[in-house]
């Protein structure tokens, strides 16, 4: 029987903060060769996807995660370019990674927009993606948001321009990340809703 959309888990993205750090760590571990190699732009060891798991949620920046069931299935990641001892300046990178399984549903698409929203309220100008010129998801994921793309070696730039935030854009920002911050500090791990 054909699957329906309606049979298909829906996803929640919300914030990840310091709470997170094992999910984080477990989904990076579960991620495949071929996908983290896509993420990384090239081939990293176990010891070196752990080094750098362990450390993402507490390194500079800022963490979304998409929960599928209450398990952390898809990840983007938005982190300061160049020295920013405060905050973001205005150019910022962001990488996704989707778990395999759960790609095709609209999970990337949502990341990208959250960041995106996320990057336009710190201050951000232009958000830049980088990733292999063979991947082809990520570039159509990075043009359909309307980056602009140029080749640089094996390597493709992706550059989007953000629009100004505006009054009403920062506040509901700010009670979006709120509620974010509640329900991770209540469902440790999970997306925050009870069982
Ligand atoms: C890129 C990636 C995050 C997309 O995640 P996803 O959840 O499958 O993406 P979505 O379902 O939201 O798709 C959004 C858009 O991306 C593009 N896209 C995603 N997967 C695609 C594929 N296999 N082929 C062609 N286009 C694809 C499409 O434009 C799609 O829009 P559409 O469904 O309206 O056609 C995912 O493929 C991934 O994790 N790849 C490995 C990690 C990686 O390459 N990261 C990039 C370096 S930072």
């Amino acid at each position: 029987m054909a699957v329906q959309a309606r049979d298909v888990p829906a996803h929640r993205i919300r914030r990840l903060w310091p709470a997170d750090r094992n999910a984080v760590l477990d989904y990076f571990l579960r991620l495949d060769p071929e996908t983290r190699a896509s993420r990384f732009m090239g081939n990293v060891s176990e010891a070196g996807v752990r080094a750098y798991a362990a450390q993402a949620v507490t390194a500079e920046g800022i963490l979304y995660g998409a929960f599928v069931d209450g398990a952390l299935r898809g990840l983007g990641e938005l982190r300061p370019m160049g020295a920013s001892r405060f905050g973001f300046g205005p150019r910022a990178e962001a990488a996704f990674a989707v778990e395999r399984a759960f790609r095709r549903r609209g999970i990337g698409a949502d990341l990208f927009a959250r960041i995106a929203r996320s990057a336009r309220h710190r201050g951000v100008e232009d958000l830049h993606v980088r990733c292999l010129s063979g991947n082809g998801p990520m570039l159509r994921l990075a043009a359909k948001h309307g980056a602009a793309l140029q080749h640089a070696g094996s390597e493709i730039e992706g550059a989007l321009h953000l629009a100004r935030p505006t009054p009403f854009s920062l506040w509901y920002e700010g009670i979006a990340e709120t509620f974010d911050f509640s329900l991770a500090v209540s469902f440790p791990d999970r997306d925050g809703t009870p069982a």
